[in-house]
């Protein structure tokens, strides 16, 4: 296999080049919609992107870039949250593994996350937020499977709408495996 071929082992989903103009559209979308971030009590006015680590790692450095180009100059912070260990399946207990670094009181924050599934994850990413006192909390998540919702949260901004399954690459893992791979896929069991 060279380094142009796709993996035989994964199908593909999103080529790199529709994530690439999805993620442009998106940040095209926040721009747009960032005079509605209201009630924001930094006087800077500076939007604040959360990212929630690991899968969004590289969905969230194309983002920025997209944003940037959009006229948008956030600043960026990360907080580690797990919820899966290394299976396949939701533990349904959210742990904080790392923190902010920066207080979010009072600011107006974009939660940037890979896969809103449960909606375990994203509601206490949320929640941490706001018990903080951030000013105003919106949400961009890659990937929606509404299927697998067990609570009810929705995201201001979704890339793709996928079903019910277990996707990869685009700095999505399975077990550790497929985060660099440029698109995203499903790996095949047969
Ligand atoms: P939720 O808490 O059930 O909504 O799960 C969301 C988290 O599970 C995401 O932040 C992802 O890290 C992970 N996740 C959910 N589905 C997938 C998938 O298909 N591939 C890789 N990670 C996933
Ligand atoms: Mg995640």
């Amino acid at each position: 296999m060279t380094l142009t071929e796709p993996d035989p082992s994964i199908d593909i989903l999103f080529s790199a080049e529709r994530i690439a103009a999805r993620v442009e559209e998106l940040a095209e979308e926040i721009v747009s919609g960032t005079a509605d971030f209201s009630g924001s009590t930094d006087p800077s006015g500076e939007l604040l992107i959360v990212v929630i680590l690991k899968g969004s790692f590289v969905f969230a450095a194309d983002l920025i870039r997209a944003l940037d180009r959009a006229g948008a100059s956030p600043r960026v912070d990360f907080i580690t949250l797990s919820s899966y260990g290394a299976g396949t399946a939701s533990s349904g207990t959210v742990t904080l593994t790392h923190d902010l670094a920066e207080d979010v009181a009072g600011r107006s924050v974009l939660i940037v996350d890979d896969v809103l599934e449960s909606g375990r994850t994203l509601a206490f990413a949320c929640e941490t937020l706001r018990s903080r006192g951030a000013a105003d909390v919106r949400t961009c998540l890659l990937l929606d499977k509404p299927e697998k919702r067990e609570v009810p949260i929705e995201a201001d901004y979704v890339g793709f709408a996928i079903g019910d399954q277990f996707v990869v690459g685009y700095g999505l893992d399975m077990a550790h495996r497929y985060r660099g791979l440029p698109y995203i896929g499903v790996v095949r069991t047969v």
